[in-house]
């Protein structure tokens, strides 16, 4: 067996078994093959696919590459830990939503979250506004923190799918990354090895999301659905809308702050919608109540009743953020020129593209251009209507919160080219497209 001519088969068209696809993965973790094979092989999985098959098997090499968790260890033997996944999207809060949440209910959630990755923000980054708030969390705190709290939110390490963490920064360099079993694999090798027996999956689809359509989504979304279950994970994906961003705000401190209102009973509708959605699955799937309709009611009085706002207080004070700003968010960064974006003219809005709004965050200083790039916390857009609203002219599509008047310019420009006004009523858009279970 040798490299090129695994590429080869693959770049024409036929389908490569498991042994061929571990010897390639194992080949690159261990630097046997190089990058430019790699690079090619994903170009040529591009072109042709991948069954689904051939997507399981390259899922399990990568996971197969590093460590894998078993966060179970720590409580009885019938307990089940649950773990969610976002796509990733604009605006993008529901983890600080739906972990404190499902937490409160006494389901374990240890979660390894990313960085903003492009024009969709990351969770760690979001939390990091916090001054002290620390996301390198060691395996032996991760684990003493679930039992004791029942809720860790850490960043992955080297040890967990490596061959993803490899394949991955590839793949964001060679125009690989939007490609279905290249997705779906290297997310679930992810999900496996963080070790959960439960996994709920946000599949977003749209302007905002890698994936544009719904038909591809749903094939994503059921495609890691059959992963995890060919693994004994209990799985669950909601496909979700992302043309246009969630909630209000855009940007770290922004978001972080609209996740403390909502932990505190009044966050924006569709917020509170996906995130109890969510909720619901994960309380479902964990055994806490007979159907997801009825974990979605219990998420919704824990948002009200104060429970998951306390597990969220609980969980900044175990890994070293400062309580003093999420009790007064005022307190959390604040950009120093906040200015709106006005319609042109009257209208209803037909549309706020959520790649735009996520650019003009990242282009503020809410995002990297470099991974090396510092973030600045403080900067982003909140919007003030939605998709259907009606606006009149000379009223604030957004306000701008920027650090530098040039970015601020930029990003005007930006936000307004991305919202068009229709002179006739819209239909809103639809949250949740379908859950696949
Ligand atoms: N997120 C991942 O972890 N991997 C992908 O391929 C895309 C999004």
């Amino acid at each position: 067996m040798n490299a090129v001519d695994i590429i080869v088969k693959k770049r024409d068209g036929h389908a490569l078994t498991p042994a061929e696809i571990e010897f390639f993965i194992s080949g690159y973790s261990d630097e046997t093959i190089p990058d430019y094979q790699a690079a090619a092989l994903a170009m040529a999985i591009y072109f042709q696919g991948m069954d689904d098959d051939e997507a399981t098997a390259l899922t399990l090499a990568m996971l197969h590459s590093g460590h894998q968790l078993t966060p179970q260890d720590a409580f009885p033997p019938d307990t089940i830990v649950v773990d969610k996944h976002s796509t990733g999207g604009v605006g993008d809060k529901t983890t600080l939503v739906v972990a404190p949440i499902v937490a409160s209910l006494g389901l374990p959630v240890g979660k390894l979250s990313g960085r903003g990755l492009g024009f969709s923000g990351g969770t760690l980054d979001k939390l990091e506004s916090i001054d002290g708030m620390d996301i390198q969390v060691p395996a032996e705190q991760f684990t003493r923190q679930l039992q004791e709290i029942g809720l860790v939110i850490g960043g992955q390490t080297a040890e967990l799918a490596p061959a993803d963490g490899k394949l991955y920064a590839l793949r964001d360099v060679t125009g690989t990354v939007p490609v279905l079993p290249l997705m779906a694999s290297s997310i679930m090798s992810k999900k496996l090895a963080a070790g959960a027996d439960a996994i709920v999956l946000d599949v977003k689809v749209g302007y905002g999301a890698f994936m544009q359509d719904l038909e591809n989504a749903s094939h994503l979304a059921s495609l890691m659905v059959e992963i995890g279950k060919e693994s004994q994970r209990a799985m669950s994906a909601v496909i979700s809308d992302m043309n246009q961003p969630l909630g209000w705000a855009v940007g770290n401190a922004l978001e972080l702050r609209e996740a403390i209102q909502t932990l505190r009973g009044a966050g924006p509708r569709d917020l509170v919608l996906l995130a109890t959605t969510l909720a619901g699955e994960m309380l479902h799937l964990g055994g806490k109540v007979a159907d997801p309709s009825e974990g979605r009611q219990l998420a919704l009085s824990q948002l009200a009743n104060g429970q998951a706002w306390q597990k969220f207080r609980q969980f900044v004070a175990a890994q070293g953020g400062d309580l003093k700003q999420v009790d007064q968010p005022d307190q959390l960064p604040i950009a120093r020129i906040i200015e709106p974006v006005l319609a042109p003219a009257g209208g209803w809005i037909q549309e706020i593209r959520a790649d735009e709004v996520g650019i003009a965050a990242v282009n503020l200083g809410g995002g990297r251009a470099l991974k090396t790039d510092a973030i600045d916390p403080a900067v982003g857009v909140v919007l003030e209507v939605k998709v259907a609203d009606r606006i009149e002219s000379e009223e604030p599509i957004a306000w701008i919160h920027a650090n530098d008047e040039k970015k601020l310019a930029d990003a005007r420009q930006r936000i307004s080219a991305a919202t068009k006004i229709a002179s006739e009523p819209t239909e809103p858009i639809e949250l949740i497209h379908e859950i696949i279970r």
